[in-house]
């Protein structure tokens, strides 16, 4: 066994449980890994999902605002093989978006094991076999998915004078209202979806924002003719170019909007679909922070020299009074942290193919919703996965049941 494994060559080998699992070991318990379960139980292949939380959609549960909604129409967000109640809104608030994320993770019973964060994995040559390993335990697997989200992690910029600041300074991922912010002068760092959504809702409750646009953002309308944009997007593409999608999209976004460049929110060189492409960045869909930007009640400022006490120095010289800083300065990846591998993945923890080619790697590995199109990219990687993954077992427990009923008496199982 010992030549199988290679295990007790390590000296951690006693001090961890080693659970062996039949089928995949699934990372993460957010929509994606949830979403590949799914559809596994629907092939009939077992699984573990290991998540770091104590609860499912950890994301959407502990590090999102209160206001929240799904910014694109019910259609497009729901996982595969349950649709939305009917009586769901056109965009999901995000209360609504978690009971069904409860209810799909009951109905396919997807009991995660929770607190169990993936500290490492790599894949053991010898034995064609996965090691992934938590605090508890090791578990040893034929298939890794990856689900661990391209939010896994917050960003949290080096800005000069950060900690002599004496307000204080919370990530985006720790906002909930603006509530306790009202009569603040709030920095809002950062002018992506969370940065305009939580300007707006510091407005709403009588705070003073002013949002840093270092460089530069495509806002669109979340709809055009109470159509939504991106659903518009969608039907365009498949008849028309994306450059000329693009070019429509901003002759759109200009005659709702008007020319936002005169706000100080410069727009991008490329269009918005090609910029998302090639850079990765979602536009923002305005859901009423460009009106308070016109009134004068989010103020547009530009990139940050340097915090002191209670003041910050912009690029132009100009300095404001501050009472808070909220960082809405995006997320990252964190699988280059705890998956040995450096052929699928890059070293910016996403796959190193484009979509729709990212989801399979070698010797087993998989990876679900690192697409940079949301819910409606997880669920079709998590489609493909499980259909890969699902054909083979079927062929493997055919043929290996010998071998199969000797991993079983060596290790526990799944
Ligand atoms: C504020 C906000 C709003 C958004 N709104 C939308 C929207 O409206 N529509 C849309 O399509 N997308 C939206 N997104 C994008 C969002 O990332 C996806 O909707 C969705 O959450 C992705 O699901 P996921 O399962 O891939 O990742 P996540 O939801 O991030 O889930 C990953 C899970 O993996 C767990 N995990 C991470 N590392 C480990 C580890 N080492 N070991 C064990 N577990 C681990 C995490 O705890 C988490 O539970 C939004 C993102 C943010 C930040
Ligand atoms: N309701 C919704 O659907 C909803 C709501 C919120 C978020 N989201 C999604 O969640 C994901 C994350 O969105 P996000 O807005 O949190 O992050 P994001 O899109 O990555 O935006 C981060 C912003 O921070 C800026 N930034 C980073 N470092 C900075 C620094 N040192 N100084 C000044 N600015 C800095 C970036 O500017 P540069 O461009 O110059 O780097 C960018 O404007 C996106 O996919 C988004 O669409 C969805």
């Amino acid at each position: 066994m010992e030549s199988l494994f290679r295990l007790a060559d390590h000296e951690d080998f006693f001090s961890r449980r080693c659970i062996w699992v039949n089928g995949p070991v699934i990372v993460g318990a957010g929509p994606s890994g949830l979403a590949t379960a799914a559809c596994l139980r629907e092939q009939g292949v077992p699984f573990v999902v290991l998540e770091r939380a104590e609860c499912i959609a950890s994301l959407w549960q502990k590090r999102t605002y209160d206001r929240l909604k799904l910014h694109l129409p019910k259609q497009f967000c729901q996982l595969p093989k349950l649709p939305f109640p009917e009586d769901f809104p056109e965009y999901p608030t995000k209360k609504q978006f978690i009971d069904y994320l409860e209810s799909y993770a009951k109905r396919f019973e997807i009991n995660p094991r929770f607190n169990e964060c993936v500290q490492s994995a790599r894949y053991d040559e010898t034995s064609g076999l996965w090691r992934v390993k938590t605090a508890e335990a090791e578990y040893i697997c034929r298939w890794l998915v990856v689900a661990t989200g391209e939010n896994a992690e917050c960003v949290t910029p080096d800005i000069e004078g950060l900690a002599e600041f004496s307000g204080e300074v919370i990530h985006v991922c720790d906002y909930k209202s603006g509530e306790k912010f009202k009569g603040k002068k709030v920095l809002v760092v950062g002018c992506g979806n969370s940065g305009m959504e939580v300007s707006l809702d510091l407005c709403n409750h009588n705070a003073s924002p002013s949002i840093v646009c270092r460089s530069s953002v495509h806002v669109l309308p979340r709809e055009i003719l109470g159509k939504s944009t991106f659903e518009l997007a969608v039907l365009l593409m498949k008849w028309l170019p994306l450059w000329l999608v693009d070019k429509l999209l901003l002759i759109f976004a200009w005659l709702v909007l008007g020319n936002i460049e005169k706000y100080g929110l410069k727009r991008p060189a490329t269009g918005p679909l090609e910029y998302k492409n090639t850079m990765g960045k979602t536009p923002v869909l305005d859901i009423g922070a460009l009106e308070k930007i016109r009134s004068g009640d989010i103020k547009v400022v530009p990139g940050i020299k340097r915090l002191s006490r209670g003041q910050v120095e912009l690029g132009n010289g100009e300095k404001l009074d501050v009472d808070s800083v909220v960082l809405a300065t995006g997320y990252r990846s964190n699988v280059p942290s705890w998956l040995q591998e450096g052929e699928f993945f890059s070293k910016n923890g996403f796959p190193k193919a484009p979509f729709p080619h990212g989801w399979k790697g070698n010797a087993g590995l998989y990876a679900v919703g690192f697409t940079r199109r949301g819910l409606s990219g997880a669920s079709s990687d998590a489609m493909r996965i499980a259909q890969d993954i699902g054909q083979a077992w079927k062929e493997d427990t055919k043929q290996k049941k010998q071998t199969t009923a000797c991993h079983r008496r060596c290790i526990s199982q799944f």
